[in-house]
C-alpha cells in the first residue's frame, strides 16, 4: 500500500498547518493510502553539527535521537507532506533542524519520493513565502525529490483562521490528485 506521511513544523497542535495537512491526509486515506503524521515539535531532533561523521563512517549520523525514526518514516513513505508556517520569512526552527539532518541520510531515503508543501502565513503577499518555497525547491532538486504541489495559505494568523478559507482547503484536498 502506498504511504503518505506528514511532517509538521508547526508548534500549534490545532493550528493552520496541521489543519491543512490533516485535510490532505484524510483525502489520501479515502483514496486508500496509508497515512502517518509527525509533530516535529514533539520529537527529539538535535542540530546537525557538521562533524561529517555521516559521510566518513558509512553508518550514518552518529547522533542517537529521534532522527533515526524519522529517517525510517521518510524511507517507507512514498510522499512527504512538509508543513511549516512562515516564521521570519523562513521555515520554523523545528522544520529547519529536521531538514538539516537530511544531510546525514543515505541516498536511498530520497529515491522515488514526492513532496507536498504546506505553508501558512499571516501575510497576504505571495512573495513572503518565496524563501521557504525556494529553499525546498532547491533542496528537493538537489536530492532528486519531486515537489508535486505547493499550498500557500496567506492571510492566516489565528490558529483556526484557515477554516474559513474553503478555497485553500479545496486546494489542499486536490493536492492528493497530483501525487
Ligand atoms: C515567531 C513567528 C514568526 C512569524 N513570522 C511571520 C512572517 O515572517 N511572515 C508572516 O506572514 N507570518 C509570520 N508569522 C505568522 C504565522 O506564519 C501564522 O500565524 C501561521 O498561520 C501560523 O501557522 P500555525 O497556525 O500552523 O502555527 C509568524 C509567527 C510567529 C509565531
Amino acid at each position: 500500500m502506498a504511504k503518505i506521511t506528514g511532517f509538521s513544523g508547526s508548534p500549534r497542535k490545532s493550528g493552520n498547518t496541521n489543519f491543512l495537512m490533516e485535510a490532505i491526509l484524510k483525502k489520501a486515506a479515502e483514496k486508500g493510502w496509508e497515512t502517518d503524521f509527525v509533530t516535529l515539535n514533539k520529537v527529539d531532533i538535535g542540530f546537525c553539527e557538521a562533524c561529517d561523521a555521516c559521510h566518513k563512517n558509512g553508518k550514518g549520523c552518529v547522533k542517537k535521537d529521534d532522527m533515526q525514526t524519522m529517517a525510517e518514516k521518510m524511507k517507507e513513505s512514498d510522499v512527504w507532506v512538509l508543513g511549516t508556517p512562515v516564521y521570519w520569512w523562513g521555515p520554523t526552527a523545528q522544520m529547519k533542524v529536521f531538514t538539516d539532518r537530511w544531510y546525514g541520510l543515505p541516498r536511498e531515503t530520497f529515491e522515488n519520493k514526492k513532496v507536498i508543501l504546506v505553508i501558512p502565513m499571516a501575510d497576504t503577499e505571495d512573495k513572503t513565502a518565496s524563501h521557504v518555497i525556494g529553499m525546498y525547491q532547491d533542496s528537493c532538486d538537489f536530492i532528486g525529490v519531486e515537489i508535486a504541489d505547493i499550498i500557500v495559505a496567506g492571510g492566516v494568523t489565528e490558529p483556526d483562521a484557515v477554516k474559513s478559507k474553503p478555497e485553500i482547503i479545496k486546494q489542499a484536498e486536490e493536492a492528493v490528485g497530483k501525487i
